[in-house]
């Protein structure tokens, strides 16, 4: 059974649910359709942003029915708080040799775009075909950085979010669906 509860304390603060697993499945299965019409013949790989985009990239994974391959890399920018710190600190490397193919970039949450727009200067060094970028969450009124989103699966307001691979100081990814927390704490 999913972990599902309606409220949940993670840290000492109350969140409450945000988006359903219902309503992400449904989005997810979307995109998963729009990957297998944009990328066919294309055998895109997907790297996805440790830690938080593992939950959603295995569920947008199995809705991909085109070859497709998979890597990691692993960026940290928020420490334990709930703001990031503006700074990314690559922890691991991509194996794979991505020259000479498309490239999906797959991440949880865009805030200020930092992140993201780290990856995408990383990614063109390395000389693939094609960078596109897909994201779960995007924070539209936080972001910074000029960044060119490819598909967004829910565009939120600037609030913490948690859940489905997002974490507060290391909580709460285990949570089967994206919580909120709640101003009325
Ligand atoms: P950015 O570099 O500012 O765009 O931040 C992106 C990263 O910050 C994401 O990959 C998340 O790990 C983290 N992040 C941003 N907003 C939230 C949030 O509301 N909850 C949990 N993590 C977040």
């Amino acid at each position: 059974m999913f972990y599902l509860p309606d409220e949940v304390f993670v840290n000492g603060e109350r969140f409450k649910t945000y988006i359903s697993k219902e309503t992400l499945d449904k989005r997810i299965a979307e995109i998963g359709q729009e990957i297998n019409r944009d990328f066919v013949d294309k055998r895109p790989i997907l790297i996805g942003i440790l830690n938080g985009s593992f939950i959603f990239l295995a569920d947008l994974m199995r809705h991909i029915s085109i070859p497709c391959e998979v890597d990691f890399i692993k960026l940290s920018s928020y420490g334990d708080e709930k703001v990031s710190s503006g700074k990314v600190t690559e922890r691991k490397e991509l194996d794979a040799n991505v020259e000479g193919r498309h490239i999906i970039l797959v991440e949880d949450i865009v805030d200020t775009g930092l992140s993201l727009s780290y990856m995408v200067k990383k990614m063109k060094e390395k000389h693939p075909l094609s960078v596109t970028i897909i994201t779960l969450l995007h924070k539209f009124e936080a972001t910074k950085y000029d960044i060119d989103i490819d598909y967004v699966g829910f565009p939120i307001k600037n609030e913490f979010v948690l859940g489905y691979g997002l974490d507060y100081a290391q909580e709460g990814r285990n949570l089967a669906q994206i919580y909120v927390l709640d101003p009325e704490n």
